[in-house]
């Protein structure tokens, strides 16, 4: 990963490809994708100082992947790694298909994070968990999938969205209610993604 102007970009493992109309930048005779904060709270929350370490061989279990446009770039990050992307939307988990076909390390699942039980088959444990399911329950879809597949001192990275758990209560409650209902992990970093995202904090925890 690098900085390319203000932007975050990703060494493209398929060279020539731009997944959702980011931009290709060449440099020493690299070429890299920009990473659209706007697009991506994983992308929002590095734009805000988070640290979340990708080794290149992780096993990452991706809940919420959709189309896979913030997946694509931890692809980037984990070539000898594995992402295992859950999504129930047959629309958006069509295009993840279709871009799982060009990269060998993501892994289409088509079923609902709140049954972790009917993908033990394909997933093994992993060393993280991304979610961002935009749900009024994802604390509960979260621990499900951390007490499943989660190694222990593995890392779990959250986006809430506030608006989708309550429209009409104080985001800070919200926040602070989510952390208790996860506080059986530690929490290792937070942050607002505004100016990016409007009422959404990502949390990094570790099991
Ligand atoms: C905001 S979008 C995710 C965007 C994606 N993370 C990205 O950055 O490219 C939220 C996704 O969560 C999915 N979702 C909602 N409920 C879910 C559930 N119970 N299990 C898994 N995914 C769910 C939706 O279908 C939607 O595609």
């Amino acid at each position: 990963m690098m900085k390319i102007g203000r932007d975050l970009a990703t060494e493209n493992l398929v060279k020539g490809q731009s997944v959702y109309g980011e931009r290709l930048v060449r440099k020493r005779g690299k070429e890299f994708r920009v990473w659209e904060a706007k697009r991506s709270k994983v992308g929002a929350a590095l734009q805000k100082g988070m640290k979340i370490p990708f080794k290149d061989d992780a096993k990452i279990l991706y809940l919420g992947v959709a189309s896979g446009t913030t997946a694509s770039h931890i692809s980037d990050l984990t070539p000898k790694g594995m992402i295992f992307g859950v999504d129930p939307a047959p629309r958006v988990l069509r295009d993840f298909l279709l871009l799982s076909e060009t990269r060998s390390n993501l892994v289409p699942i088509f079923a609902d994070a709140n049954r972790p039980e009917k993908y033990r088959h394909i997933v093994p444990d992993v060393d993280m968990i991304i979610q961002d399911v935009a749900q009024p329950n994802q604390s509960q879809i979260l621990m499900k999938n951390v007490n499943m597949y989660l190694k222990k001192g593995g890392l779990a990275f959250v986006a809430i969205k506030s608006r989708s758990i309550d429209v009409t209560a104080n985001p800070n409650k919200i926040f602070s209610e989510f952390k208790h209902a996860v506080k059986g992990l530690e929490l290792i970093q937070e942050k607002r993604l505004e100016p990016f995202e409007k009422d959404h904090m990502a949390l990094l925890l570790k099991k």
